[in-house]
């Protein structure tokens, strides 16, 4: 179902005392918010737990960062999709681009990842997005096509309810830069399209912009047709400003 979603990717930030005090500000400022936008706080996994009994007089949902390809086994280190909805995880970020750039997650692992949250009955909230170097070049486009028709190919048409996409160009992130809003917009136009020739219902699915999310570019980014919220990096760890960008959507 196509719906308002801002989700907070902590990142490898925090601890147990910041998300005690991040959570309980947010359950002040959000106590009003629109009820058809969904928050999602996604912490690193050893606070998942954590944050979802935190979380639970509030209606805020929980995510996780990564889960592994495989289900469960001799994967020292890992953490499966099975075990983040046993401890009330109901979302999981796949195909992050530091995930694809800094642990050289393919586009085959990504979708192998994605089948792994599906068979969980978890959202992935599956991440696309060219590097500087790609849209410099022309193949913005072409590149973000190529990591959904991977990422999502022969999805069984029940499923794609469990689907969020998040485009985040990756010189975006972190940087300060954002797409302007009419191209974040030409993106997510775009990427409709080609969920469309994938077999999914386009207009039904949620489409996220992630980079250098503020407050005070969230309004215009949130206002564009095709954008149904964001995933928020930097800004997310503020309350102030994650609220902010809350009430924009
Ligand atoms: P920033 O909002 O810090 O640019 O990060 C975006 C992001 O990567 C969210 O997943």
């Amino acid at each position: 179902m196509r719906r308002k979603i801002v989700a907070a990717n902590w990142k490898m930030n925090g601890s147990e005392g910041f998300a005690k005090s991040l959570i309980s500000e947010l359950k002040v400022q959000l106590s009003v918010l629109d009820k058809d936008v969904k928050v999602v706080i996604i912490p690193p996994s050893l606070y998942v737990a954590e944050v979802k009994r935190l979380v639970s007089d509030a209606p805020f949902a929980v995510g996780i960062q990564n889960v592994a390809q495989w289900n469960q086994g001799a994967f020292t280190g890992e953490i499966s999709a099975g075990m983040a909805a046993d401890v009330g995880c109901e979302y999981v970020l796949v195909g992050h681009s530091e995930r694809r750039q800094l642990f050289a997650e393919s586009d085959q692992v990504v979708a192998e990842k994605v089948q792994q949250v599906l068979k969980s009955g978890l959202v992935a909230l599956v991440c696309v997005g060219e590097t500087l170097a790609e849209r410099q070049a022309g193949q913005a486009e072409e590149v973000v096509s190529r990591q959904l028709q991977i990422a999502l190919q022969g999805l069984a048409s029940d499923k794609w309810n469990k689907i969020v996409v998040a485009y985040e160009p990756v010189w975006a992130i972190g940087t300060g830069k954002t797409a302007t809003a009419e191209d974040a917009q030409a993106m997510h136009l775009h990427m409709r399209g080609v969920l469309g020739s994938l077999g999914a219902p386009a207009s039904d699915i949620s489409l996220l912009y992630g980079g250098s999310v503020k407050p005070e570019n969230a309004r215009e980014l949130f206002g564009q047709q095709d954008i149904d919220g964001g995933l928020i990096g930097g800004a997310s760890l503020l309350a102030d400003d994650f609220a902010s960008i809350c009430r924009a959507v």
